[in-house]
């Protein structure tokens, strides 16, 4: 893509395990703030570090991530250190988490502009795993 073309490149990271209607909302609302919205989507290895354990398996969630309408790219996330060279790669403008994770990623103030946005309440994939197995 040329310089020109480019108004906003916005991406976000996350496991997006269980696709709920609160990984929706973060998505729509990401995608408003840029004309190009990419999804770093963690690996089942990386899950594994962090010592989460997906349920669905990350080629499911990369194809359902693929089918909103607001989501441009999906790229895997496959340790904690890759943000900055993502930001220079894809020539990200905006960096966007929800606010649960609010602070954690200033550092990246130095290469893009960092977002936090309010999270949904009451919907979590911790929460719907929980209600399965009630
Ligand atoms: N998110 C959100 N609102 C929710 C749940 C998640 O805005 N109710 C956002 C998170 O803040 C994050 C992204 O969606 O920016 C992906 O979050 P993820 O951790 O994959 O989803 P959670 O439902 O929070 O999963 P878990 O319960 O395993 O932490």
């Amino acid at each position: 893509m040329k310089i020109e073309d480019r108004k906003g490149i916005v991406i976000t990271y996350g496991t997006f395990d269980l696709l709920h209607y609160g990984h929706l909302e973060l998505l729509r609302r990401a995608s408003l703030l840029g004309d190009t919205l990419i999804v770093a989507l963690s690996t089942d290895e990386f899950n594994s570090l962090k010592g989460k354990e997906s349920k669905i398996p990350y080629n499911k969630r990369k194809e359902l991530l693929e089918s909103i309408r607001f989501v441009d790219q999906v790229i895997p996330e496959s340790n904690w250190d890759q943000k900055v060279s993502d930001i220079q790669s894809f020539g990200v403008d905006l960096f966007v988490m929800g606010d649960d994770w609010e602070g954690e990623f200033d550092f990246l103030k130095n290469h893009c502009q960092v977002v936090y946005l309010p999270r949904t309440i009451d919907i979590s994939t911790t929460k719907l795993k929980k209600s399965f197995n009630s």
